[in-house]
C-alpha cells in the first residue's frame, strides 16, 4: 500500500490528522520532523539556530528520501518540504500527497502559543505567516489533493482524507 503523505503549512493540522489517520487505518505514523530530530540528536529550533535553515533543509531532504523507500505509512511532513522539487518527486514515488490548508487567521490562532517552530518564533508572526504563505502558495498548489481545515474538526478532516484515498 502506498504511503499517505500530509503536507501543508504549519498549523494546518497535519500532525493531529496524520496520527488519527494512522490509528484508523492501522498504519505506522511517521513524522519527518521527528526523524530529523532523532538523526541530529537535537531539536529543530537548535538545528536552525546552530546550523541554519539550509542545513535543516538538507537533512529534511535526506529523511524524505529515506521514507520514500518504505510503504504503508502515514507521513506527517514538515510545512516546508514542498519547496524542494526533489522531495515532492521522492515522496510521490511511493505515496499520495494531500495538502492541508487553512486561512492565515486560523494558522495564527493555532500556532501562536507554540515555541517549537523557529520560522514563526519572530516578533510579528502574523506578517511572517502571510509572507511565507505567499511564497509557498505555488508549491502547495502543485499537490494533487487539498483539504481546507479552517472550519473542520480533526475527525472531519480525517473523513475527507479517507474519501480522497477511497477508503
Ligand atoms: C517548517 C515546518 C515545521 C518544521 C520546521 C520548518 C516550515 O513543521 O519542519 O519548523 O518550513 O514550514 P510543521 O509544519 O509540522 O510545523
Amino acid at each position: 500500500m502506498i504511503n499517505i503523505v500530509l503536507v501543508g503549512f504549519m498549523g494546518t493540522g497535519k500532525t493531529a490528522v496524520a496520527k488519527e489517520l494512522a490509528r484508523r487505518l492501522k498504519r505506522e505514523y511517521v513524522s519527518l520532523d521527528e526523524l530529523i530530530e532523532t538523526k541530529e540528536k537535537r531539536t529543530i529550533p537548535k538545528i536552525f539556530a546552530e546550523s541554519g535553515e539550509s542545513y535543516f533543509r538538507d537533512v529534511e531532504s535526506h529523511v524524505a528520501k529515506e521514507v520514500s523507500n518504505k510503504e504503508n505509512l502515514v507521513i506527517d511532513a514538515g510545512g516546508g518540504v514542498v519547496i524542494r522539487e526533489e522531495n515532492v518527486l521522492n515522496l510521490k514515488k511511493s505515496g499520495v500527497l494531500i495538502c492541508l490548508k487553512a486561512s492565515p487567521e486560523v494558522i495564527l490562532a493555532r500556532t501562536k502559543h507554540a515555541k517549537h517552530r523557529p520560522l514563526l518564533n519572530v516578533s510579528n508572526p502574523q506578517e511572517k505567516i502571510q509572507e511565507l504563505l505567499k511564497t509557498r502558495e505555488p508549491y502547495y498548489a502543485r499537490v494533487d489533493y487539498s483539504v481546507d481545515t479552517s472550519n473542520l474538526t480533526i475527525s472531519e478532516v480525517v473523513e475527507k482524507v479517507l474519501e480522497i484515498i477511497g477508503k
